[in-house]
């Protein structure tokens, strides 16, 4: 069942090319632009629980500003290493704002 919840304000998402971290209902997220398509994973990178909002991007991923494990903003899976993943949660735009579900 699907638990859509607002993010934040469109104009308050990061420009293009950049991310952010921002946090609702508990659950901490990064919102990353790339190329004006916004997409929000889990912040918690899964090697030391770096915050993955605070990273930067390259090519399609963010990268975690701590040891520079790199996730595709648009799967979540690790493009370094291999078989490790974030999760991506399903992003909407309505009225100005941008709403996550989070379920
Ligand atoms: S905590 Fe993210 S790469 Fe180590």
């Amino acid at each position: 069942m699907a638990q859509w919840v607002r993010l934040c304000g469109l104009a308050e998402a990061p420009p293009v090319g950049r991310v952010m971290e921002a946090e609702v209902e508990g659950v901490a997220i990064c919102l990353a632009n790339l190329n004006g398509e916004l997409s929000a994973l889990d912040n918690v990178c899964p090697h030391r629980q770096g915050p993955l909002g605070q990273g930067w991007i390259e090519g399609e991923a963010v990268v975690c500003p701590w040891h520079s494990w790199a996730f595709n903003v648009k799967t979540g899976l690790a493009e370094f290493p291999a078989h490790e993943r974030v999760e991506l949660f399903p992003l909407r735009l309505e009225g100005g704002d941008v709403l996550v579900d989070i379920e």
